[in-house]
């Protein structure tokens, strides 16, 4: 089949912000511990981080990582994760239903993320606590010294404060699941007030206040439009969590969920935009992508059937090729928002609904779905550029017509870089794309990243960490005339790297 892709040096989404690619660590299972501390492993360093994992995020090229939860959060006291390891109590963990020995905390972690080379989004417990604990951990992190909260940080061995810019107002308030389940009201006002003590300590901190836990919730969107109605003026970003799924085993329905994010997400805006009207505001509210993966293969419920263990085995995914191909299609929604989408957390980062997965003293492996992700989070600098696109169509009983192509591009005028990202969707037949580059008629192809695979099922294990590998192709993507002229495989992810010519 043919499609046709119109690019336009004057036709822009908007800038990305870095933290479009970021993720998200929870005490859950076996993310934290047997995941990035596992001491005694034989590539652990002295504080137990595996080294091998580090070096596996630090090729992701996670510019910001969520914690400490998740639903987690919202029964956690954060004191108990600092000072002495000895001194640090056991607890049960009512979210996930598991031991939490206080192990590896706040600090552990904020070591753990430099040593990632990315910044922590930090998670408040807004559930269980409140405005007093919100701002006695804001200055325990952030004030250099000389008051109660920031001597002990200090007393703990961290002379230098951690700077954490960026913090969650608690996590999915609404969700009857959650310890500390809010009204909208309530928590629309506690969140008001947490972020006013802490923007008392300091303005310029970014906060994030918690949208529906997903669309399907009863309450979306009054729960958006209440909440913000008591927070507007105090939050940067509104959060919006979504998981998606192929329980039915339905392919084109499973590809076409990119759509549902792109709804998602032009509806979380309408609310924002809604209470923004309302309050004669000149602010508009950013959102925060801040949970999105695919999460089906595992039953979330599986913490009853063992509890009360440090590191149980939960929500460990083995992803398949088309579970990366969806995944593609999410990357290319969120691109294509990221005017309004600044923040993005794929939910997990190891072990838990992952792209990085381990073996308790063994090794650490690539799932299928850290390619797309890897590729997006590398190459997408710069601009996301507002696409033409002409595909023929199928229809989603959901979603309606859907175009067997889907695309995003994004440039980087400034280092003379451009990244085009192209899905595939069709099960059979590969696509014949002709791509005019309005305004880059002189550029030239210098690489093209191609995902796809014969068994859509494929997946990537400890024992055969590559059966679903991307791979390089020399040829088949020309320019000519300021037109390119590629060949897309049937079911295939692909990258195609353009540069400006050399001055
Ligand atoms: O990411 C797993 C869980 O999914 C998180 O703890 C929660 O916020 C969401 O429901």
């Amino acid at each position: 089949m043919k499609a046709r892709i119109i690019l336009d040096r004057d036709y822009k989404v908007g800038q990305i912000d870095r933290r479009l690619f970021g993720s998200f660590i929870e005490h859950l299972g076996r993310a934290v511990y047997g995941g990035i501390f596992e001491p005694g492993h034989p590539t652990a360093d002295a504080r137990g981080f595996r080294r091998d994992v580090l070096a596996l995020v630090r090729e992701l090229g996670v510019p910001v990582v969520r914690y400490p939860g998740g639903n987690f959060v919202c029964s956690f006291d954060w004191e108990d994760s600092v000072g002495s390891v000895e001194s640090r109590p056991r607890r049960l963990d009512l979210a996930w239903r598991s031991v939490e020995p206080n192990l590896f905390g706040l600090n552990e972690f904020m070591a753990w993320a430099k040593e990632a080379g990315t910044e922590a989004m930090m998670a408040l417990n807004l559930g269980t606590r409140g405005v007093d604990a919100a701002r006695n951990l804001v200055e325990y992190c952030n004030h250099p010294g000389g008051s109660y909260w920031s001597d002990l940080r200090i007393s703990h061995g961290f002379r230098e404060p951690h700077g954490i810019r960026l913090w969650c107002l608690g996590n999915e308030m609404d969700g009857p699941w959650q310890v500390g389940q809010k009204t909208a009201d309530e928590y629309g006002r506690l969140a008001n007030e947490a972020a006013k003590a802490m923007r008392l300590f300091d303005p310029s901190l970014e906060l994030v206040a918690c949208g529906s836990s997903f669309a399907a919730m009863p309450t979306f969107p009054d729960w958006e439009a209440t909440v913000l109605g008591h927070c507007y003026e105090q939050v940067d970003y509104l959060s919006l969590h979504s998981y998606y799924e192929n329980r039915a085993g339905d392919l084109p329905e499973y590809l076409a969920d990119s759509i549902g994010m792109g709804e998602f997400i032009d509806s979380v805006a309408s609310a924002c935009d809604f209470v923004k009207s309302k309050k004669r505001s000149r602010k508009t509210m950013m959102l925060s992508f801040d949970e999105w993966n695919v999460w089906f293969h595992t039953n979330a419920d599986d913490r009853h059937a063992d509890p009360w263990r440090v590191g149980p085995r939960l929500l460990e995914e083995s992803y398949t090729f088309e579970d990366a191909l969806v995944v593609g299609c999410l990357l290319l929604t969120l691109l294509k928002r990221a005017d309004r989408v600044k923040i993005a957390c794929l939910a997990q980062l190891v072990n838990v609904i992952a792209p990085i997965s381990t073996v308790e003293g063994g090794p650490a492996w690539k799932q299928t779905i850290f390619y797309p992700f890897l590729h997006a989070s590398r190459y997408a600098r710069g601009l996301s550029l507002d696409l033409r696109i002409e595909a023929p169509t199928y229809e989603s009983r959901r979603f309606g017509t859907v175009p067997y192509l889907d695309a995003a591009a994004t440039v980087d005028s400034a280092e003379g870089e451009m990244a085009v990202f192209a899905v595939n969707r069709s099960l059979s037949e590969a696509v014949e794309v002709e791509l005019r580059l309005g305004g880059y008629e002189s550029w030239s192809v210098n690489e093209r990243i191609v995902l796809a695979s014969a068994d859509p099922k494929a997946v990537n294990t400890a024992a055969r960490p590559d059966a679903v590998l991307p791979r390089r192709i020399a040829d088949g993507a020309g320019i000519e005339g300021g037109m390119l002229r590629t060949r897309l495989e049937p079911l295939s992810w692909n990258v195609i790297r353009l540069s400006a010519p050399q001055k």
